[in-house]
């Protein structure tokens, strides 16, 4: 019997000795100790031993029983130690790589443009409107005093959307003068800055969508003084600090009197340069009084109330802003371009 069991536990060694991982140590481990095991068998035999033979056996099957699992037990931890080994050696980090930095965006001169403007009208108290890029006709032309056959809508050819009524892409953002005093809520003070759209052909200065900006005041007694002193703190908070404007008159079927408003070059200070084409000033946008017409097809009184406009071009502003030469880099996307600024 002593022999047996002896035999039993070389086996148990060498089969221990051969396992490469836990899995496999398992598995001799349920060979050599379940119940089905040639151990257990022996243990089950003592029943038919003698009463004196009966202690001394059992003693012996239990120390080599117990011996064995210690075995286990220390291959167990070997090998345990020896996967954890291995897993570290394949998850070393090498800590002198360089990292992996999330590349970071910024915003397109444009948004960042738009926003800046945006936010000087915000801090004089004027509220943003928005509104659709597929204007209706009237709001466009006609309830701007541009009736059909003004020559004003040849300058602002468009898209027509066919078999729709009289819709279009607005040509500009003055539609939402009248939309914001259609609505009754006086007085008005408001931009409203967006896309617009000409049948324009692309070329430096020229792209068939570019962003405009529209403001407008309505109350009682709004003047002409208003309006200069209005857009004189907007040049100098846009183009800095000693930025001074001048108006030439103009004619816009929508405003009476009206008139374009240059700034000061901020780049040469009006001496002249490539940013403002050495005249010293910069073309920035147009602007007048509200035609009373106007104001009457929006229903408000033109002997009560009285108010200014101005619109400008957007993109012309970046481009001076930021010196761009050719209009087409603010729409192509080209990162190369853009990580400029
Ligand atoms: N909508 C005009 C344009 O696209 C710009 C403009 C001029 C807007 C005078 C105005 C204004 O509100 O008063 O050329």
């Amino acid at each position: 019997m002593k022999e047996k069991l002896n035999e039993i536990k070389e086996t148990a060694a060498a089969r221990i000795s051969q396992a490469l991982d836990l899995k496999a140590l398992d598995a001799v481990r349920v060979e050599i100790l379940s119940k089905k095991s040639e151990l257990t068998r022996i243990s089950r035999g003592m029943g038919s031993l003698s009463p004196e033979e009966r202690p001394v056996v059992g003693q012996l099957v239990n120390k080599v029983r117990s011996e064995i699992e210690d075995m286990f037990e220390k291959a167990a931890s070997e090998l345990k130690a020896k996967e954890r080994a291995a897993r570290l050696a394949k998850e070393t980090i090498d800590v002198t790589m360089p990292g992996k930095a999330p590349e970071l965006g910024h915003l397109h001169p444009m948004t960042a443009v738009i926003d800046n403007i945006k936010n000087i009208f915000i801090g004089m108290g004027y509220e943003i409107a928005e509104g659709p890029e597929v204007e209706r006709a009237y709001y466009n032309f006609e309830a701007l005093n541009i009736p059909k056959d003004h020559p004003a809508r040849d300058e602002q050819d468009t898209f027509y959307v066919e078999g729709c009524g009289d819709f279009l892409l607005r040509t500009q953002t003055s539609p939402m003068q009248v939309r914001v005093m259609e609505t009754g809520k006086l007085p008005i003070r408001m931009i409203a800055p967006g896309r617009v759209y000409r049948s324009d052909e692309v070329d430096a200065t020229h792209s068939p969508v570019f962003h405009q900006l529209e403001g407008l005041v309505i109350d009682k007694g709004i003047t002409m003084g208003d309006l200069k002193g209005a857009l004189a703190v907007f040049a100098k908070e846009l183009f800095g600090e000693d930025t001074k404007v001048r108006f030439r008159p103009h004619h816009f079927p929508f405003t009476e009197p009206s008139a374009e408003m240059d700034a000061s070059c901020f780049a040469c200070h009006g001496k002249g340069c490539r940013v403002c084409k050495d005249s010293g000033w910069i073309e920035v946008l147009g602007c007048g009084m509200v035609h009373p017409k106007v104001l009457e097809m929006c229903g408000i009184d033109s002997k009560i109330y009285s108010g200014f406009a101005f619109g400008m071009g957007l993109e012309r502003v970046a481009m001076q802003k930021y010196a761009i030469s050719d209009l087409r880099l603010l729409f192509e996307n080209d990162t190369k371009f853009l990580k400029q600024f």
